[in-house]
């Protein structure tokens, strides 16, 4: 029995991690879209979460590269620069319990990171870092409601007003 909080962590991950959105297979889950949208409109975007019950169909009709991230796969080291280097949009595949054999051939390449066995969650974090090369850590969230303000100690929330989307739009207070 798979944990759903794995899939939201995964979805939580690849937004606090720099990309558009997430695309789930398997089952649906209203309560996981529910919440993650529930983030995105606290916390900001743009972030997306679909589901496609048909996770072919998503990698056939990507419109750029894919990367399947796996143990098995080629060393993050050796094929970072050419990923980074394709300047085509990124489709990160990730599994869970079992991975079809299929998705091994369907993608454009397989990258361990490591080639021991661990977690979704953490691959695509360590993944999406390297890609970003951590720029993504300072991001800036836009349309979004609350912001932490980072103290040494203790929790500091700042309420922003509902037209506030970060310092690209023009009604920045
Ligand atoms: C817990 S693993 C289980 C994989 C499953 N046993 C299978 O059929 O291969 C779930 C996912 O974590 C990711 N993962 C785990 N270890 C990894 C590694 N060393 N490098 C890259 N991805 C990894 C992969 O995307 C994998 O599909």
């Amino acid at each position: 029995v798979r944990d759903q909080r794995i899939t939201s962590h995964c979805a939580l991950v690849a937004r606090a991690f720099g990309t558009g959105g997430i695309t789930y297979s398997g089952d649906k889950d209203e309560n996981l879209e529910k919440s993650i949208k529930k983030v995105v409109e606290n916390w900001g975007g743009p972030f997306e979460i679909n589901y496609e019950k048909n996770w072919k169909k998503i990698i056939k009709n990507w419109k750029g590269k894919t990367v399947h991230l796996t143990m098995y796969g080629l060393p993050i080291r050796d094929v970072l620069d050419g990923i980074k280097k394709c300047k085509k949009d990124l489709l990160v595949i990730i599994g869970s319990q079992h991975v079809p054999g299929e998705v091994y051939h369907l993608t454009d390449l397989n990258v361990a990171v490591t080639n021991q066995p661990h977690s979704e969650v953490a691959a695509l974090a360590v993944f999406l870092d390297k890609f970003f090369e951590s720029k993504e850590l300072e991001k800036n969230f836009k349309n979004k409601k609350i912001k932490i303000i980072p103290q040494e100690r203790g929790k500091k929330l700042n309420k922003l007003p509902n037209n506030y989307c970060g310092r690209f739009c023009s009604s920045t207070p």
